[in-house]
């Protein structure tokens, strides 16, 4: 096969061309620095992945401060706060109040295409559709990405600095020999049904609910499109549920003496999605770096994925723009503990908040109360309330 690839040289090779390898692709090119995305699925496919919603103010900042594009602060949508809600009554967080800082709806596909619009506009080098990708060479001075194009050419891309920005089901983290990694990973005995229904609008911003049937999470999408999730089991069969069962079982989990009621409508789209947490440590080998869900996973309770991945890409930015302005390698050097830092905060968050509100099959009554206790100390205190705000809406980049 390398006889006959056809080969490009760059700075920057990049594996993944989802929020984190385009946004990194972004901020490398208005810096003057060269580099390739190389991506295995097709634009559409990624445009149709439905991921999280929440964006950190520190996330909104990346894209509008780079010039991405507004749609952000045009069509996203601010929120001062969540319910958190627990034996049927409902705690307002007012996030503005507690620590002075908001977060923002906007879908995670949303954030794709304007990256990926923006790319398209400033003459990005995007490969959308490729197969057979490898990577080589990653102690060396040129490591190498090997890939098919999506018209059957092999290429090879000859780098400089390798990013391995390629999901959680990505190649690049598996490259890194086993005894220069440790993968910390740990399972959940909890997925989430998710939905995604025409309906109006439930509530203004979102609801955590613990309740005895279960985590429910209440979300939006738009006036008419509305994003919900509640608690089942990793193997439930999501295309068994009816829409009245559905229904049924969400309003289980947020009823309560206030007769709240969530407005039902059709339901478009219905899937399970199984947590994980796992971390790569080092989130690099060589000159490959990893970033976003390549390098760590978290469960989906408090939406840090994306807003991790985005963290990552800001620190990789700021390391590969100093090592071409100084031929200096120290913050590239310093790059993965200084990613890892707010990764393990990451992951005790979302780990807190999913055990928190979460109920185990097996739990016996002791745990059940137990945890109830936990969520009145965290919303029964400004103290208790400022420390969940102050991680949702994400600690300050650095
Ligand atoms: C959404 C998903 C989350 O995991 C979360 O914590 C908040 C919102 C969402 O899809 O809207």
């Amino acid at each position: 096969m390398g006889e006959h690839a056809q080969i490009i040289r760059t700075q920057v090779g990049i594996v993944g061309g989802g929020p984190a390898g385009l946004m990194l692709s972004h901020l490398l090119a208005k810096s003057g620095i060269e580099n390739i995305v190389v991506e295995k699925r097709d634009h559409e496919t990624i445009k149709n992945t439905h991921r999280a919603g929440i964006l950190e103010a520190g996330s909104v900042r990346m894209l509008t401060d780079s010039d991405v594009n507004g749609r952000v602060l045009t069509h996203g949508m601010e929120h001062e706060g969540i319910d958190l809600r627990f034996n049927g009554v409902s705690h307002r967080l007012n996030f503005t109040e507690l620590v002075g800082a908001t977060v923002t709806l906007y879908p995670q596909n949303e954030v794709f295409v304007d990256l990926a619009a923006a790319r398209a506009r400033d003459g990005g080098d995007v490969r959308y559709s490729v197969s057979d990708t490898e990577i080589l060479d990653l102690t060396t001075d040129t490591p190498k990405i090997r890939f098919t194009g999506a018209d059957g050419q092999a290429f090879e891309i000859h780098c400089e600095i390798l990013v391995g920005a390629d999901g959680s089901q990505g190649i690049c983290k598996w490259a890194i020999p086993a005894e220069h990694r440790t993968d910390n990973f740990i399972e959940y005995p909890f997925a989430w049904f998710g939905i995604l229904t025409e309906a109006p609008k439930s509530s203004d911003e979102l609801i955590y609910a613990n309740s005895p049937h279960g985590f429910a999470l209440i979300s939006q999408r738009s006036d008419t499109v509305q994003r919900m999730y509640f608690q089942a089991d990793p193997d439930e069969d999501a295309s068994k549920w009816s829409e009245e069962q559905i229904w049924d079982e969400l309003q289980k989990r947020v009823d309560g003496p206030d007769g709240f009621q969530l407005k039902r409508g059709p339901i478009f789209e219905q899937m399970i999605l199984k947590f994980r947490s796992y971390v790569c440590e080092p989130m690099r080998y060589g000159n490959l770096f990893l970033a976003g869900d390549a390098g760590h996973t978290v469960p989906p309770t408090g939406a840090k994925g994306l807003n991790l991945a985005l963290a990552d890409v800001k620190v990789l930015f700021e390391a590969i723009d100093s090592y071409y302005a100084t031929k200096s390698k120290d913050l590239l050097d310093g790059y993965s503990e200084k990613a890892l830092r707010r990764v393990w905060k990451a992951q005790n968050f979302s780990y807190w908040m999913t055990n928190m509100l979460h109920t185990r099959k097996d739990a016996n009554p002791f745990e059940v109360k137990r945890a109830l206790g936990e969520l009145d100390t965290v919303a029964g205190s400004r103290y208790g309330q400022q420390y969940l705000a102050e991680s949702y809406t994400g600690w300050p980049h650095s």
